[in-house]
């Protein structure tokens, strides 16, 4: 042996007591933080060091798995993944006593937040976030997103031209069975945000609708890709974050293109006397704010036409995936309980009557229409976990100490199937949603919207597309199963949302 090779193994092993040292260091710093974490968090499981409880969730269905946490440590529980304390509610009062404080409006700070740069609604927080929530809820209203003012008709006929396009397609199909999913019902329900918040509406087959929902459907992929990978540390997973990191960025820059060129039409055609859409009420805002010199407070300094773009595809990625998918629940659901279709056919004709279509106004005489779209929202729960939220300082909850920056989640998927809050839960009952009176009844445990100061900003608007795209639909058609083929599953595909498994139907024109 060479005094150089003596040397070389010398240094290696130098290196690798020293990688020990470090690994031991960071073994018992971690295991130090856990112990001291333990003593005021939450109940919950314990984790490996560095990594926390991560490893032992599976990439699929983490609301199962997080459903299974709930009962076996109760209403509050919390573990650590990756360095972050993750809270668990299961109690819909505790949802409600969190998601009211102030303290727990926050989102998480994860590898999405690095891309969108704190712009937008949805994902914002602190005075951006409020100041959006508010003119957001301006302007929708004003729109006609309202049960009660008369701007509610301006609302109702922008939806009832994409139902009536959609229900004049599904009459050409004569009878053949289609895939809810691809194409007309998307486009109508596309249609409805686009319109609303751009003044677009894409006619069937066009290349700028293909392009767009490639690129949110791909986003949306991805974006579910990221959350899993993320959670775990070993290295070749970091560079497969990396590149989703890195395909979702493109994409997103691709989205943005896309709107910045959308606001421009708009800005050339301007005119503050006449506001169009959305873009045009930003537009106002902008220009108010230039006159005023309060440029560097509006939009808390950040770049206006990046905002504007942020909440272009906030919307429209939290208004028509939601829909879509709770149209086509809906659609699982009568062809399972064909007894509960022809009910909700027999109310609405004999309420609306057969050759007038359902309105706005027919909403509150119409309640088992109204409470099977209540149960097609209980069952499904397309947002098994809600949306996430953050705390932005400390906090007590409960008892227990929670930090900052901690991940809280509401088990939403969990409250809606309670058999201590809702008898047979797994069973598909609208009548659980009516009262002796037979009018609609809203329990406390019913929460498809979230609750609280970060509730769905587009309750209203859900509601209102939801009842029209339903009750005309089911008016004019009776969906049936295709010969042949087998009812479709009623377990969902976990993605952004709980989406129901491919299946198809034939839309039967009713003989009336
Ligand atoms: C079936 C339809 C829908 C369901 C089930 C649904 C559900 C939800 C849920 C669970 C949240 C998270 C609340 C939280 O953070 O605690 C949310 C937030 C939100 N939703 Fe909806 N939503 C629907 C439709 C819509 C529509 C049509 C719009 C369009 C205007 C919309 C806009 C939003 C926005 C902007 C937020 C973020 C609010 C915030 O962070 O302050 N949603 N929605």
């Amino acid at each position: 042996m060479t005094a150089e090779t003596m040397s070389d193994g010398d240094g290696y092993s130098r290196e690798l007591w020293l990688n020990a040292v470090a690994a031991a260091l960071g073994l018992t710093y971690s295991a130090y933080r856990q112990l001291r974490a333990a003593r005021t968090l939450p109940p919950g499981p314990w984790g490996v060091p560095f990594l926390g409880y991560a490893p032992f969730l599976s990439n699929h269905c983490t609301y199962l798995k997080y459903n299974e946490l709930a009962r076996r440590y109760g209403p509050i529980c919390s573990f650590t993944q990756r360095g972050n304390t993750v809270i668990l509610l299961s109690d819909h009062k505790l949802i409600k006593t969190a998601f009211d404080m102030k303290q727990i409006t926050g989102r998480p700070n994860d590898g999405y937040m690095d891309i969108i740069g704190g712009y937008g609604a949805v994902n914002s927080t602190g005075k951006l976030w409020e100041s959006q929530r508010k003119f957001l809820h301006l302007v929708l209203r004003h729109m006609g997103m309202t049960f009660t003012g008369h701007n509610r008709l301006n609302m109702e006929n922008r939806i009832m031209i994409e139902v009536s396009t959609l229900t004049e397609t599904f009459h050409k199909t004569c009878g053949k069975p289609i895939d809810l999913n691809a194409g007309s019902l998307c486009l109508a329900i596309t249609n409805v945000i686009s319109s609303l918040t751009m003044s677009v509406r894409f006619e069937p087959n066009d290349p700028r609708f293909e392009r767009y929902m490639h690129m949110v459907d791909e986003g949306f992929k991805l974006f579910g890709m990221l959350r899993p990978v993320s959670l775990f540390l070993p290295r070749r997973h970091i560079t497969d974050e990396r590149n989703i990191q890195e395909k979702i960025k493109n994409n997103h820059q691709e989205i943005a293109k896309y709107f910045q060129s959308i606001i421009e039409e708009h800005r050339s055609t301007f005119d503050p006397n006449s506001i169009r859409d959305l873009v045009d009420a930003y537009l106002l805002e902008i220009k108010r704010s230039q006159e005023a010199g309060t440029m560097d407070q509006l939009f808390q300094g950040l770049d206006p036409n990046r905002q504007v773009q942020q909440i272009l595809g906030d919307l429209f990625s939290a208004g028509m995936e939601t829909i879509k998918n709770t149209i086509l629940w809906a659609m699982v659901y009568m062809l399972h309980y064909p007894d509960v279709m022809t009910k909700v056919q027999d109310e609405i004709d004999s309420v609306v009557g057969q050759y007038k279509s359902p309105v706005l106004d027919d909403y509150p005489n119409l309640p088992y229409t109204q409470a099977t779209l209540y149960e097609v929202l209980r069952k499904s729960s397309i947002t098994p976990l809600g949306t996430t939220h953050a705390t932005t300082s400390d906090v007590t909850l409960n008892g227990y100490h929670i930090p900052t920056g901690a991940q809280i989640i509401p088990l939403q998927h969990f409250v809606h199937n309670d058999p201590n809050l809702w008898d047979e839960p797994e069973a598909f009952k609208p009548e659980r949603f009516i009262n002796a009176e037979g009018k609609v009844k809203k329990p406390d445990c019913f929460l498809p919207f979230g609750v609280g100061r970060r509730k769905c900003l587009g309750e209203t608007l859900a509601q209102m597309e939801l009842y029209l795209f339903f009750s005309t639909l089911l008016h004019e058609f009776d969906v049936c199963l295709p010969d042949g083929d087998e009812l479709p599953s009623m377990d969902g595909q976990v993605g952004i949302t709980l989406t129901p498994q491919s299946f198809k139907v034939v839309m039967k024109a009713r003989n009336k």
